[in-house]
């Protein structure tokens, strides 16, 4: 597959093709996005939430997301895909009106990580700033999860006509700062819609309808990744699952308790080391 670029993307919108975005935070899950073609890998700080197991995206590191980077840049090279990388920039990272503190840190992505792109919520003068630099940068408007103690909780925005107004605004001042693309989260179909006419680079939606240039799910929500009986409250009413990957690691697991406390595994077949001649006598 070619490489995924700005430019190849904004083309996909102005084709009607839709484009497709995952996010993956290690080796094993990139390989396998990467080999499925998606166009947009992204290292989410998600990774917070579905890979640490903290409640919101707030706390994970810089270190953290570049080494998830990492490894997922690996995943790319192994499927030899051209899915584009976007690295997320965490919480506390980019806010600063110092935004020279910014762009240290988006630089960290692609001269660590090999990033081809970062990702921040809002602020467009920031994005400005680290486009400047020569990171290209995708947007983030609708629910920004990092803002949770602002907002309040997990739920939809720009459901007023002030409010997508609002939402309209910020996109557009993300557009004309240089970003690429734009993810919109948790808005009305009807709003999303709206935004992406407007805008003339492509929006990716997750819980925003059909009427955006793409779709992002998180990897572990759309593959029933964490089977847990006290986890499946936070998988959101707007993913759709895809697979139930939770289920077959602890149907495995289970066997392989089993199997080794009943004596059936490893058995004759998963022994397979014998002794040579020569080391038999030397064992005597
Ligand atoms: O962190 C993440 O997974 C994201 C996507 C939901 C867009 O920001
Ligand atoms: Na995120």
């Amino acid at each position: 597959m070619a490489k995924v670029s700005a430019l190849s993307l904004n083309s996909k919108k102005r084709k009607g093709k839709k484009i497709t975005m995952v996010t993956a935070y290690d080796f094993p899950s990139a390989a396998h996005v990467a080999r499925a073609g998606i166009d947009i890998i992204l290292v989410g700080d998600s990774v917070a939430m579905v890979e640490l197991g903290h409640e919101t995206t707030q706390n994970v590191s810089l270190d953290s997301m570049i080494h998830h980077c990492q490894s997922v840049k690996n995943g790319i090279e192994l499927a030899d895909s051209g899915s584009m990388l976007i690295g997320d920039m965490p919480f506390g990272t980019y806010e600063f009106n110092d935004t020279d503190i910014a762009l240290r840190n988006a630089y960290r992505f692609v001269k660590e990580a090999g990033c081809d792109a970062v990702k921040l919520e809002y602020r467009a003068l920031t994005a400005q700033k680290i486009i400047e630099g020569g990171v290209a940068v995708m947007g983030h408007v609708g629910l920004t999860p990092q803002a949770i103690s602002v907002i309040g909780g997990f739920r939809a925005q720009g459901r007023t006509a002030v409010r997508a107004r609002q939402l309209l605004d910020e996109a557009l001042r993300l557009q004309d700062a240089g970003c690429f693309s734009i993810v919109l989260e948790c808005v009305p179909a009807n709003v999303a819609a709206a935004i992406t006419e407007t805008l003339e680079i492509p929006t990716i939606g997750i819980g925003a309808g059909g009427g955006t240039s793409g779709q992002v799910l998180v990897f572990h929500d759309m593959l029933g990744m964490l089977s847990h009986p006290h986890h499946q409250q936070f998988v959101p009413k707007f993913c759709k699952k895809y697979a139930e990957v939770g289920h077959s690691i602890q149907e495995g697991l289970n066997q392989f308790k089993s199997e080794v406390e009943s004596g059936v595994f490893p058995g004759d077949a998963y022994s397979p080391y014998v002794m040579s001649e020569g080391e038999k006598e030397t064992f005597d």
